[in-house]
């Protein structure tokens, strides 16, 4: 059956190239590089069963100097492979490439939990599926981790088949040095996991998956009887030190570290189970059709202070608002930082988490937010002097997109830029930035 996306999330139909876009406000001159953003967009005539299960589409904005040379956008070419072998094993060679894209080692990489990463080049052209050498044999994360001291990157696959997890590291040069099995009890839905300074932790909560539902949509739903655990484990690898939570959904973490008591501390946005009712369906996920029109959830940045020596877990909201794709300064990533940024419907929002203040900047009726990608700038002194870059849409399919830049240290000021795409852009997921050689990143 094919499910009705809503208008902000409707594909576009085909690819384009544009030079010399229109820019409102200045463009700082040291953002010299590309954005990058990919998102799911079904292809003409693709059933689309699940939001999340559309072909990837990635958008590129090329920036140079206070100018914005083009935009474009290019499906990702993935190849058509039948998933479960005879054998019953997974091929992951194949996918939708539709959720993240990250720079490591040179490579650019399209992502998505269920595969192998797809590379493609600086023009968005689809280079093809890569398996570090033979050495990968699971999927990869859409939400790989940079120590930003060793330059390692620290990820994960997960899978309904065991094993169920497994994590892996690259070196900084783009070698597959480590994959260790983690066990845990059952298949669950893992979008994202955190670092910290000497940690991996894990998030094993009851979105899960289900055989019943293959073919037809995603196959997860809510577990009323899995629980859900928090997991801290050496970044060497060895046994997990897991703390048992209520019961919820974690798309995506913002980050976490270690405090000066040595307990593990992890900020990420928390889906009750009200919330994960309400959006699966909405999305295209199977639940209760019913219990879908009576829920009313939220999806609100929470607080977790996981204490090894006591084996205290506690647990804290951190703001009222309903948010969703949490980033930050990633020099900060698995260390203690001060500043978050989210996106909520119109707003885009900075937490400043030691005092709990809270900027926020309104797009306005009918525009939707996209996650906002943190650029550190050329001179910056302090975690938040950088710039935030996000790829706007609207409701209207008329209404083209834009791609704003702020001013990370004073969101509320507005974009000190706006650049004016040709085209509306599906909301999508995730973005990065690619810095020129030599320039800031
Ligand atoms: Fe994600």
């Amino acid at each position: 059956m094919d499910h009705q996306l809503p208008g902000h999330l409707a594909p576009v139909p085909d690819e384009i190239s544009t030079v010399d876009l229109a820019v409102t406000g200045t463009l700082p001159t040291e953002l010299t590089g590309r954005y990058f953003r990919n998102g799911p967009n079904p292809k003409p005539g693709e059933p689309v069963r699940h939001w999340f299960s559309g072909s990837g589409m990635l958008h590129g904005v090329r920036l140079r100097e206070g100018r914005a040379e083009w935009y474009r956008n290019r499906w990702v070419r993935t190849n058509k492979v039948e998933r479960f072998r005879e054998d019953g094993s997974i091929d992951f060679s194949g996918g939708v490439a539709n959720t993240s894209v990250r720079e490591h080692a040179g490579r650019v990489f399209a992502l998505v939990e269920s595969s192998f990463p797809v590379e493609i080049d600086r023009e968005l052209n689809t280079i093809g599926s890569h398996d570090f050498d033979g050495r990968l044999t699971t999927a990869m994360t859409a939400h790989p981790k940079e120590d930003p001291d060793t330059g390692e990157l620290h990820f994960f696959g997960y899978s309904a088949i065991p094993p169920f997890l497994t994590y892996h590291r690259l070196a900084a040069d783009g070698t597959l040095v480590a994959s260790h099995e983690v066990q845990v009890p059952g298949p669950t839905m893992m979008h994202d996991f955190a670092i910290t300074e000497h940690n991996v932790v894990w998030l094993d909560l009851p979105a899960v998956f289900d055989r019943e539902l293959v073919g037809k949509t995603l196959p997860y739903r809510w577990s009323e009887g899995y629980g859900a655990r928090i997991g801290v484990m050496p970044k060497t690898g060895g046994p997990v030190r897991w703390f048992e939570v209520e019961p919820c959904y974690v798309f995506h973490v913002g980050n976490a570290c270690e405090d000066a008591q040595g307990r593990v501390v992890v900020d990420a946005v928390r889906y009750d189970r009200a919330a994960w009712m309400t959006l699966w369906p909405s999305i295209g996920g199977k639940e209760d059709p019913a219990e879908h029109a009576a829920s009313t959830g939220t999806s609100k940045l929470h607080r977790w202070t996981l204490d090894p020596a006591t084996g205290q877990v506690s647990e804290q909201q951190l703001d009222d608002r309903s948010v969703e794709f949490p980033t930050l300064n990633d020099l900060r990533t698995g260390k203690q930082n001060q500043f978050l940024y989210a996106v909520s419907h119109a707003d885009l929002v900075k937490y400043d988490t030691a005092s709990g203040a809270t900027q926020a900047h309104s797009l306005g009726a009918g525009w939707h937010a996209g996650e906002a990608v943190f650029v550190p700038a050329e001179q910056a002194r302090n975690e938040d002097d950088g710039w935030l870059l996000s790829i706007t849409t609207h409701d209207d399919p008329e209404v083209p997109s834009r791609l704003l830049v702020h001013d990370a240290t004073d969101l509320a000021a507005g974009p000190v830029a706006t650049v004016h795409l040709p085209r509306r852009v599906p909301a999508g997921f995730h973005g990065t930035w690619i810095a020129d050689e030599g320039e800031n990143r």
